[in-house]
């Protein structure tokens, strides 16, 4: 069997890494990796495919950079070429980037069958572009991996039932790739001191909007006059804030870090604070709080348990919480809402069937 694997931006690496690592055992399985471009610096791409070895990408399109519709039209033009040339038996796309929308696209295009990772979450924002590759990808996909029960629910209440796909409950390969990577978690070399906040921020409907980020920066500024807060930049917010005259002169900004220094971070610190998808499950999987920088989470079983808070870009809501959440309530960990590790390994025995 052939897979042509998708990937493009920081999320799907690590996402890819621990599915590779399971394609890996089975000899019966070829996986050609078409790395897009969409993420390319050094420490949002290449230090991920070093440190989980991922198989090196077999094509890289090198398209990033660019505004959502020639990055995603690019992407289908080439990942067309690479598809017609590969002949591969199925296409696997991983959560809701541009690349997994181009990906998608491609293979409903050429009648490769499609599987998708990540399947099924809802934001019920359309304003959000993940929002709009996540549902267009669902729609071409003849295999649907949903990590949670929410996901599920959310296809068939879109009626997913009644087409002609298979819908699949996984679980969470972020989870299998957080417990597999835990013991070579490495200490950044910053200045951390012994109790701080993690934070990242990145995602476009904050750093795009000048109130919201002014807001959230605010907040976090006053926070960091009585807590450490380490804040790993994301190339977008980094550039978005050169153009602002915001003060910050309080957070530990750093470069983005490769998986392993953030495992290590997640795990040393005493809360999350993000509006990041994946965190807000790490959080979850080390057991710490969080609170979530948007005004709704795919991941909403985590509001619900009371593991995450959602705050949006409330300056006096983030303050708040920040006052109010300052523990984990340790009953949380004994649920089982992400599949414990094993979604890799169901994803490939689906597949092979
Ligand atoms: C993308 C995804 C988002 C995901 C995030 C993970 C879409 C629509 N968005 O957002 O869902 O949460 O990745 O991090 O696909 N840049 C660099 N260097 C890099 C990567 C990006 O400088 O290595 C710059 C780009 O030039 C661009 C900006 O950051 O100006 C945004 O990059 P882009 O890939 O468009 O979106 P993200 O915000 O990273
Ligand atoms: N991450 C990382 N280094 C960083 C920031 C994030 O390794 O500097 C990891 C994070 O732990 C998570 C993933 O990147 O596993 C989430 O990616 P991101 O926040 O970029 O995207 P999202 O999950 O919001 O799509």
């Amino acid at each position: 069997m052939k897979i042509l694997t998708i990937l493009g931006a920081r999320p799907q690496f690590i996402k890819a890494g621990s599915v590779s690592r399971e394609i890996a055992k089975h000899k019966e399985i070829e996986e050609i990796i078409v790395h897009t471009g969409q993420h390319y610096d050094a420490n949002m791409s290449d230090i991920f495919f070093q440190e989980m070895q991922i198989p090196k990408p077999d094509y890289f399109l090198g398209i990033g950079g660019k505004s959502h519709g020639a990055m995603t039209g690019q992407m289908i033009e080439k990942i067309e070429e690479v598809c017609l040339k590969e002949k591969p038996d199925w296409i696997m796309v991983y959560g809701d980037t541009n690349s997994t929308l181009a990906g998608a696209i491609v293979a409903s295009k050429l009648h490769v069958k499609l599987a998708h990772i990540e399947a099924g979450l809802r934001s019920f924002n359309m304003n959000m572009p993940e929002e709009i590759n996540r549902i267009l990808t669902d729609r071409v996909s003849n295999i649907l991996f949903c990590p949670t029960d929410t996901a599920v629910q959310n296809l068939k209440n879109e009626g997913f039932d009644t087409f002609t796909c298979k819908v699949v409950k996984s679980g969470d390969v972020m989870q299998d790739g957080a417990l597999f990577y835990k013991e070579f978690a490495k200490k950044p070399s910053c200045d951390i001191q012994n109790d701080f906040i993690l934070c990242t921020i990145h995602r476009a409907e904050n750093t795009d909007d000048e109130q919201r980020l002014r807001a959230i920066f605010e907040a976090l500024e006053e926070i960091a006059q009585e807590k450490q807060i380490i804040l790993p930049l994301h190339p977008r917010t980094k550039k978005i804030l050169e153009n602002l005259d915001l003060n910050f002169q309080n957070l530990t900004i750093i470069d983005p870090v490769g998986y392993l220094e953030m495992v290590w971070l997640i795990d040393h610190s005493s809360l999350v604070m993000t509006d990041s998808g994946g965190l807000q499950k790490e959080a979850y999987f080390f057991s710490k709080p969080c609170i979530t920088l948007r005004d709704e989470t795919e991941w909403i079983e985590l509001v619900t348990c009371k593991a995450n808070t959602l705050v949006g870009a409330d300056k006096n809501k983030i303050l708040e919480a920040y006052k109010t959440r300052s523990s984990f309530d340790s009953t949380n960990s004994s649920l089982d809402l992400y599949g414990g590790g094993k979604a890799s390994e169901m994803i490939i025995k689906e597949l092979l069937k």
